[in-house]
């Protein structure tokens, strides 16, 4: 940003006022310096405000060509940086209405009829994040990819399935994985819905009650790619659902990350030895020659507490909030851009690293039958023989307890011991305790078994080519 300061600083309420703001004030007023990625929605909304004016008769057909040409020439200004907002604008419209001025002289001022600054920050805030989503969505679809190819690659190694972190049952490692691209791809779906609501036009509410001047808010939403536009002028300057509802799903997407860095850490311990991340994706002590650290899946699980963070800072904003606008909302746009900018920093780095890293297949395979974990099975051969679960539980239960003082597996009772634990423990039991025949059991609908986990890889798969698309569709406004 510019430090220069022009000497007559432009600004959109001078009017009433004698003299300038005071240097305290313009210092907390500002809000250019986050703002200012704005920019280019802005001007997109002034292409189209300019339009309907055009259409109202309030700007000659000359005046709109030169109007859209200026505004093309200051988005090129914009982004090459040869316009660049100075200290002395307030924000990001005021820093435009400079640079439509400087080209255009006094018809530069006649843009800002039947608008406001209530109406345009809400409106560029959408078409800010509606696009931006896309391009999460695309990082999202890339972790999810990653994740089922892990998944596919180790589609029949059996792993220790957890509960409470303790050996509960058998489960294809790739079963767990897949639980994790679930997740995810709720949260892409959750970002459909949250584009639907989104996609709604705030233009036209002016600073809230709308516009004494004949405006076409629908033709004007139409153009910028919105669904619809607001149905109330109060509420469309006032609602920041959208930026809520935004917060919470880069929040939850940053609670699901942290969930899987977690496990990450874990499963790269000495004590678990699952997996080992590649170089590229890990780190090094400064101290220590011999370590490697997983700081990719740590900082995934650590950056979820600002995503937390700025939902609660949108939330507690909000709280409390009369209608319609009040300066209060300026403070919605930090918050918002610093989860999108953390997820799409954060994303990339846990693709690569799952991506890269190696599983430890016979490792992993070998820990999945012990911890007793084949013991529900032996329970459920029980009731499959007409057994009361309850009694059924009992039995293997003290099963486990004599394995537990025998120091022994659940296959190495022989028949008499077994016979002596309980009358129901016949040498049948046998038949179920075998970590393949507990896998391939559970074929219901969502099970583990192998033949069902083969058909979720693929129906995520083509779910996520479905995410590729909609993220490439872009949005409709770019
Ligand atoms: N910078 C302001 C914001 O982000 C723009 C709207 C200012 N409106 C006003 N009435 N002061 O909310």
């Amino acid at each position: 940003m510019s430090e220069s300061v022009p000497t007559e600083p432009l600004r959109l309420w001078g009017g009433r006022f004698e003299g300038g703001p005071a240097d305290a004030l313009a210092a907390l007023s500002a809000s250019v310096h986050f703002d200012w990625r704005l920019a280019s929605y802005d001007l997109m909304g002034s292409r189209a405000h300019a339009r309907v004016l055009n259409k109202a008769g309030l700007l000659d057909d000359d005046e709109l060509a030169k109007m859209l040409a200026a505004l093309d020439d200051l988005d090129n200004a914009c982004r090459d940086g040869s316009f660049t907002p100075t200290v002395a604008d307030e924000d990001v419209h005021t820093a435009l209405e400079r640079g439509l001025i400087e080209r255009l002289g006094p018809l530069g001022g006649k843009l800002r009829a039947g608008r406001s600054r209530n109406d345009q920050v809400a409106t560029d805030l959408r078409l800010f994040m509606r696009a931006h989503v896309r391009l999460l969505v695309q990082r999202l679809a890339e972790l999810e990819t990653a994740l089922v190819d892990v998944a596919d690659r180790h589609k029949d190694v059996a792993a220790p399935g957890m509960t409470h972190m303790q050996h509960a049952q058998p489960v294809l490692f790739a079963h767990h994985l897949l639980a994790h691209v679930q997740a995810f791809a709720r949260d892409v779906e959750r970002l459909y819905d949250w584009d639907a609501r989104a996609a709604v036009s705030p233009l036209g509410a002016g600073a809230l009650a709308g516009s004494s001047l004949p405006l076409d808010p629908v033709t004007t939403a139409r153009e910028l790619g919105f669904a619809s536009s607001a149905a109330n002028s109060i509420d469309a300057v006032s609602d920041r659902d959208f930026a809520a509802e935004f917060a919470f799903c880069a929040a939850l997407i940053g609670v699901h990350l942290s969930r899987l860095g977690e496990e990450i850490v874990l499963w790269t311990t000495r004590e678990f030895r699952w997996i080992e991340l590649d170089d590229a994706f890990a780190t090094g002590s400064s101290i220590m020659p011999q370590k490697k650290n997983p700081d990719v899946a740590e900082l995934a699980r650590g950056k979820s507490g600002r995503l937390v963070g700025n939902l609660t800072a949108i939330l507690t904003m909000l709280k409390g909030l009369p209608l319609a606008y009040d300066r209060d909302l300026q403070e919605d746009k930090e918050p918002v851009f610093d989860s999108l900018d953390t997820l799409l920093v954060l994303l990339p780095a846990v693709t690569g690293m799952i991506a890269t890293m190696r599983v430890d297949a016979d490792r992993i395979a070998s820990l999945a039958p012990e911890g007793y974990a084949l013991a529900t099975d032996v329970a459920e051969d029980l009731v499959r023989r007409g057994v009361p679960f309850r009694e059924a539980h009992e039995a293997v239960g003290r099963l486990v307890a004599w394995c537990a003082a025998h120091n022994c597996d659940l296959t190495d009772v022989d028949d008499s011991a077994l016979r002596e634990i309980s009358a129901h423990l016949t040498p049948e039991v046998r038949a179920v305790l075998s970590v393949r025949g507990a896998l391939a059991a559970r074929s219901a609908r969502g099970g583990t078994a192998p033949e069902r986990v083969g058909e979720q890889i693929a129906e995520l798969r083509s779910r996520v080519a479905g995410h590729v698309e909609w993220s490439r569709a872009g949005s409709p406004a770019q």
